[in-house]
């Protein structure tokens, strides 16, 4: 049974409750991204905090994955495994990707944070792969498309000269980590499905400073860039309501 695109006010407000506690979650990871600390420790802290908190992390065991994290750091795009041997250094991006679930709704959500100070170059890329998330979500308003949302990626990203990855959509999100409808990175206004109320989206993309070509590693799992340039993600859950987007999982600080 596929989960009705239009939640219910009980849905609504666990899958609230449960993205608020990821940006939580997400943000206290972030603070630990500092030179000599590896993608590992960042793993540990998440499992810990998932015991913690009595939730589970979504992505641990999902199709296979391993880790409760998804940590892709510079040219790493998506899905980079939290291993020990990753440590941060100054000038590197790390995007932490973190899901939950708790009595059978998920929670998705990613941020990148920098190690200490960046490139000029690096630190403008991380600046523009948020702001094009924040533009597509300004657009999940009742009855536009989907298409207006991803527009705003598209040309957030490519008007600061840098590209966009396509092959990785954002999602609806409820009682399954992936729901429909997909919300690509790529499209043009008025085109798509319509917005309508009460719809959970994961607006999400990954913006790379060069070419949007992927690679795979051996893993089965790490995807980057081609060529070796930069890559930053953010993945926001969004309530759909008569008084515009809301973003699920805004700190509250
Ligand atoms: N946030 C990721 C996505 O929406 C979740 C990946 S699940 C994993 O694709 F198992 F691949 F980690
Ligand atoms: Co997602």
């Amino acid at each position: 049974m596929t989960m009705a695109k239009q939640k219910s006010k009980y849905d609504i407000e666990k899958l609230t409750e449960l993205a608020s506690l990821t940006a939580k979650l997400v943000d206290e990871i972030g603070d630990l991204v500092k030179p000599s600390v590896t993608a590992m420790d960042l793993e540990n802290f998440a499992l810990e905090k998932c015991q913690e908190e009595g939730v589970e992390p979504a992505f641990l065991g999902y199709e296979g994955y391993k880790y409760a994290l998804c940590v892709s750091v510079n040219d790493e795009v998506v899905h980079a495994l939290p291993t020990a041997d990753k440590v941060f250094k100054v000038g590197d991006v790390v995007s932490v990707d973190f899901g939950l679930k708790l009595n059978g709704y998920y929670s998705d959500h990613c941020r990148t944070f920098p190690v200490g100070k960046l490139k000029p170059q690096h630190q403008r890329l991380l600046q523009v792969g948020e702001q094009a998330v924040l533009n597509a979500i300004k657009q999940a308003k009742i009855g536009n498309k989907i298409g207006d949302l991803s527009y705003q990626m598209q040309s957030t990203a490519e008007s600061a000269d840098f590209s966009v990855v396509s092959t990785y959509v954002g999602h609806a999100i409820g009682k399954k980590l992936h729901e429909s409808p997909e919300i690509p990175a790529i499209g043009k206004p008025g085109t798509g499905e319509t917005l309508q109320e009460n719809m959970v989206l994961c607006i999400e993309c990954q913006v790379c400073e060069n070419s949007a070509q992927l690679i795979h590693d051996q893993d089965g799992w790490t995807t980057r860039t081609v060529d070796k340039g930069y890559s930053v993600m953010f993945e926001h859950m969004v309530l759909t309501t008569p008084n515009g987007p809301r973003i699920l999982t805004k700190l509250k600080k």
